[in-house]
């Protein structure tokens, strides 16, 4: 597939400058007919990092695409790599599979804590990775995390992925009419490391443990969101946890820009959708009246990566990939 995206030494903020936000979003077809449209252009500022002093990166560039053949090995095929920095997402099929995603199924329900207290979820859970060896598989060793490294390149040098640590773990599970979390990019809670993280914005691998279909119930991703052109929705979800979730309340008309790009793969257990952390996603609810409301629900697991060097804010506890 012939990349669109721009390459080569370009200033990020140069171009902000001659970019102003437009006053209307492109349109696509709503879920579940989504279809693809014209990528968003966003920009590459590669010759600016080096290994000693990497660049902090401008708000809405955070994504870099280096000017550089990257990383053939790994679960991540060339055109998936280029479909994820155009769109900030890429679907994965069978990133996990066999044996090792039968554990994680049947151990997840067993961890289930609902911490939360809130009717967005059924059930949710964190740092599984410290609770059950499965999970630590997962997180560590498996495609999630050689997933996570292929989409994290080195600054310069060779085209192999970088060491990356586990920032942050996360289970969720969606039933009858829970709405989940509206569109977002993760706060600090679930994302501590700074905004401006010189090192890389780091990468979320959200693993489905059961099927999604038409009924939903899985994840929806807004296509190029990551961008410039959406700070305002950044801005909008800004005051901290207990606005993370609440977009569709504070700002509708950002909801409403961020719905009409919205993708919501179906999905077979194992599969993946990986996004960059500033890429909005949401829980996706149930078709009302469906079967899939009226079942046990919809799991998933997902993993927040991050460069190895990258700065980890609080008492977060990070462990390293292998
Ligand atoms: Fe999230």
């Amino acid at each position: 597939m012939a990349s669109t995206v721009p390459r080569g030494p370009v200033w990020a903020a140069a171009h902000a400058a001659k970019s102003p936000l437009p006053s209307r979003q492109p349109l696509s077809a709503p879920c579940p007919g989504f279809r693809r449209s014209r990528p968003t252009p966003h920009l590459v500022r590669a010759s600016s990092r080096t290994a000693e002093a990497p660049a902090r990166p401008v708000p809405g560039y955070e994504l870099v695409r280096p000017d550089r053949p990257l990383a053939a090995s790994g679960p991540i095929s060339a055109d998936q790599i280029e479909s994820f920095y155009q769109d900030g997402y890429v679907v994965v099929r069978g990133l996990v599979s066999g044996e090792l995603l039968d554990r994680a199924r049947e151990a997840a329900a067993a961890l289930e804590s609902n911490p939360l207290g809130s009717s967005r979820y059924a059930g949710s859970g964190w740092y599984l990775w410290e609770k059950a060896p499965v999970f630590r598989e997962l997180a560590v060793s498996s495609g999630m995390a050689a997933a996570a490294a292929q989409l994290t390149p080195s600054p310069v040098g060779d085209t192999g992925g970088r060491e990356m640590c586990v920032l942050r773990d996360g289970y969720f599970r969606l039933a009858g009419a829970n709405p989940g979390c509206n569109f977002h990019v993760d706060d600090g809670g679930f994302w501590p490391s700074p905004r401006d993280e010189p090192h890389g914005p780091g990468v979320n691998v959200w693993l489905a443990l059961d099927p999604v279909g038409e009924d939903r119930g899985g994840l929806a991703v807004a296509r190029g969101s990551h961008t410039h052109l959406y700070l305002d929705c950044r801005e909008a979800i800004a005051g901290g946890y207990t606005d993370t979730c609440r977009m569709d309340e504070l700002a509708p008309e950002k909801a409403a820009r961020l719905e009409a790009v919205k993708d919501c793969p179906q999905m077979a257990p194992g599969d993946a959708i990986v996004l960059t952390r500033f890429c909005f996603h949401r829980g996706d609810p149930f078709v009302v009246g469906s079967e899939g409301a009226a079942g046990p629900g919809i799991s998933r697991y997902s993993v927040r990566y991050m460069p190895g060097e990258a700065v980890v804010e609080g008492l977060q506890r990070k462990i390293r990939c292998s």
